[in-house]
């Protein structure tokens, strides 16, 4: 009775078509993100030992087939194993999809360059420039678009936009020679400085959550690199870059304390890989791996020089800066295995959970003075 049940939900679902499917598998993909995936790429997606799975950079490419072959094959000599032999296709399209449906801003950013002359006195549109051939095109591993030094043309950005919130919306675009956006197939913005000083803002549109299709197209007054910047706005809320500097052979980012406490996940020479750095308001790191229960160093007036995992940026490894702690070191939890449930910042203080043979267990690192901090267990 009960088989007979599942098939005919099966075959309602096939019938039905993409809404009910995509809904089941979300659930199945999430269902296997947190069992094997969140471990090195986070609870919330943002990286750990793994990259970052819903920042702006991707090393092998953001469309759901690149994803797909990522997780499908591994990334070789790597801790990304090939995950074709642990799940069926069905289930890896499940994880793949459910890592889209977490995208937000600009993806799939493809940049292409053409030669000046065909422009000049035309208003800038897709179909002129369909009808030219460009002089390169690039899939861009980070997806703001950006030129290389010495640039002199014009410049198209195709991408797709994913928004998660609908709402009203606009573009932001500072001013510098010609300027065009169009979504969906329809012009949102025209700038040309030489013929009106257009507003800095473009007039309000609305957008459904979802994705879109989005097109920049830009000429510079000058042959010079690009000043042109431009980003989508959430009217009332945060914005997004359409442009920005390349991360590549760019400084690393750092991460420095704040007045909320953090946690960095990333891999970091000399701690182990499961190793969780809280950092406190009063500039104290704590280094706790989660894979033996132990607090394993600590620092004061901390930082982590954290490089995004592309690799000919100039940094090959993120770094734990700061004036170690003597004593620091010491058990937190004890028992034989452990497994990290979920960490979550408290104002200035990080819960930790975890399932230590078998049994829940949670304790919190507050700041303590200017160059300490206490553990207390729950
Ligand atoms: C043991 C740690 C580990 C686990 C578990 C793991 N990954 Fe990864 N993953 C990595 C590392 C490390 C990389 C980066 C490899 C490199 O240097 O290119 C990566 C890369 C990726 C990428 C490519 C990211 C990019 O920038 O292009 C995707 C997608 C991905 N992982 C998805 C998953 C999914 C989905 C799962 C669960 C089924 C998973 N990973 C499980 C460690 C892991």
């Amino acid at each position: 009775m009960k088989n007979h049940f599942l098939s005919l939900l099966f075959i309602y679902s096939l019938v039905l078509g993409s809404t009910v499917r995509t809904f089941a598998s979300l659930e199945r993909g999430q269902e296997i993100y947190s069992q094997i995936c969140v471990t090195c790429h986070g609870p919330n997606l943002d990286g750990g030992i793994g990259p970052s799975l819903v920042d702006a950079y991707w090393k092998h490419g953001d469309t759901s087939e690149a994803i797909m072959r990522a997780i499908s094959k591994g990334i070789n000599g790597t801790e990304m194993i090939a995950y074709e032999y642990v799940y069926s296709e069905e289930d890896r399209q499940a994880v793949t999809d459910f890592i889209l449906d977490k995208q937000e801003g600009n993806r799939q950013t493809l940049r292409s360059f053409y030669a000046r002359d065909y422009f000049k006195g035309k208003r800038l549109t897709p179909e002129l420039f369909d009808s030219v051939e460009s002089s390169s095109q690039e899939i861009l591993p980070e997806n703001f678009l950006y030129t290389k030094r010495a640039f002199d043309g014009l410049l198209r950005g195709q991408s797709k936009l994913y928004i998660k919130q609908a709402g009203k919306y606009r573009f932001e675009v500072n001013l510098h020679g010609r300027t065009s956006i169009w979504l969906n197939g329809e012009e949102m913005h025209y700038t040309d400085v030489d013929k009106s000083k257009d507003s800095y803002s473009s007039k309000q549109f609305h957008l459904d959550a979802g994705i879109h299709d989005l097109e920049v197209l830009h000429e510079e007054p000058t042959g010079h690199s690009m000043r042109f910047n431009a980003r989508l706005r959430k009217v009332g809320g945060g914005y997004w870059m359409l442009t920005g500097k390349s991360l590549e052979g760019n400084t690393p980012k750092i991460v420095r304390p704040g007045t909320e406490a953090k946690v960095v996940r990333k891999w970091i020479e000399g701690l182990p890989p499961r190793t969780l750095l809280v950092l406190l308001p009063n500039q104290v790191m704590v280094a706790y791996d989660s894979a033996s229960g132990q607090v394993v160093k600590a620092w004061k007036s901390a930082l982590v020089n954290q490089t995004p995992s592309l690799d000919n940026r100039s940094q090959n490894q993120s770094v734990a800066k700061g004036q170690e702690i003597a004593v620091a070191a010491g058990t937190v939890l004890e028992g034989h295995e452990f497994n990290l449930l979920h960490y979550e910042t408290q104002g200035d203080s990080v819960l930790i959970s975890s399932l230590v043979d078998g049994v829940s267990q949670n304790f919190t690192i507050s700041p303590q003075g200017t160059d300490s901090f206490t553990v207390s267990l729950h």
